[in-house]
């Protein structure tokens, strides 16, 4: 199934924050129609605002649209999926499919939130989906067939590249993934300040920095060499590179512990 095979499905986006245009904006792009998308948020007047923008409409949680989309896309803040997927699931059917980009909130919850034959996924998003970079582990319950992992599949791959995970591995995919965009930030502004420090213009500095930034993953992705050799391409060392590795694996780590901390509180201690 590819992303053509999304343009005759019907979409109800829950939550219209920064995940949730994100969703709008991909889906659009990929030829999904306008008319096939409802979207709803707690904020009435900006689920309103993004429908005149996006061309989509606005529902609520208890229209029929809202209930009897295809594909249920819930991007609200964690604590209130639950609440969400709950207030849902007596009108959900067989073969429809829930998919929660929700950090904290597990499958097992919202499987045992989701009437049975509703098929649940579980999704970390990342940022760069905007633009179709995104790299989105998923997760899949008990109940997803073949079909749906084709058509969450086409779906992601709107938002750009996937790795399927266990829901397990989801709270380390925060700082690997999820939120890393915030951290690899820094990097990028301090080179930009650079290039602008050796005058070049802003959009000249950004353009150098995001480029090396880029080249540098994609030689990653398209070369099987070890990091040691990559980095043996360029014997010059400009950072204390044992520092920079720790600071990263240590920002992902506490990530995931402040995950697990967070989890266990909202769960009662039940995963
Ligand atoms: N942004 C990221 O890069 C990122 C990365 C990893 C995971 N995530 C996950 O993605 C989800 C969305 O993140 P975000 O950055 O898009 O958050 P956000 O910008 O705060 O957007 C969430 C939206 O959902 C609305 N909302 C809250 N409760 C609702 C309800 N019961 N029904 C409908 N809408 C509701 C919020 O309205 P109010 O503001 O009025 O409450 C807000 O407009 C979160 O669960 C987060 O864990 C995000």
């Amino acid at each position: 199934m590819n992303t053509n095979s999304l343009s005759n499905k019907r979409f109800a986006i829950i939550g219209v924050g920064n995940i949730g245009r994100i969703l709008i904006t991909r889906l659009l792009a990929a030829g999904v129609p306008a008319g096939q998308i409802v979207i709803c948020d707690a904020d009435v007047a900006r689920g309103q605002a993004s429908a005149a923008e996006f061309g989509v409409t606005a529902v609520t949680l208890t229209d029929e649209a809202a209930c009897t989309a295809d594909l249920i896309l819930l991007s609200p803040a964690p604590q209130a999926v639950p609440a969400v997927l709950q207030s849902l699931s007596p009108r959900l059917r067989q073969g429809q499919v829930v998919v929660s980009f929700a950090a904290l909130i597990s499958l097992a919850r919202l499987e045992n939130i989701a009437p049975p034959g509703v098929a649940v996924v579980r999704v970390m998003p990342n940022a760069p989906s905007l633009v179709g970079a995104g790299l989105n582990p998923v997760a899949y319950g008990a109940t997803a067939t073949q079909e749906t992992r084709e058509l969450v599949t086409a779906v992601l791959a709107t938002l750009g590249d996937s790795i399927e995970v266990q829901d397990e591995q989801m709270n380390w995919c925060v700082g690997l993934s999820g939120a890393a965009m915030r951290s690899l930030l820094p990097v990028l502004e301090g080179m930009a300040q650079s290039g602008e420090a050796a005058g070049l213009s802003p959009a000249a500095a950004r353009r150098v920095a995001a480029q090396v930034m880029a080249g540098t993953a994609v030689l990653v992705l398209n070369t099987d060499l070890s990091f040691s050799e990559m980095k043996a391409l360029t014997p010059m060392q400009t950072v204390d590179e044992t520092a920079v590795t720790q600071l990263f694996y240590d920002a992902a780590r506490s990530a995931k512990d402040k995950m697990d901390a967070i989890q266990l509180k909202l769960e009662g201690g039940v995963r």
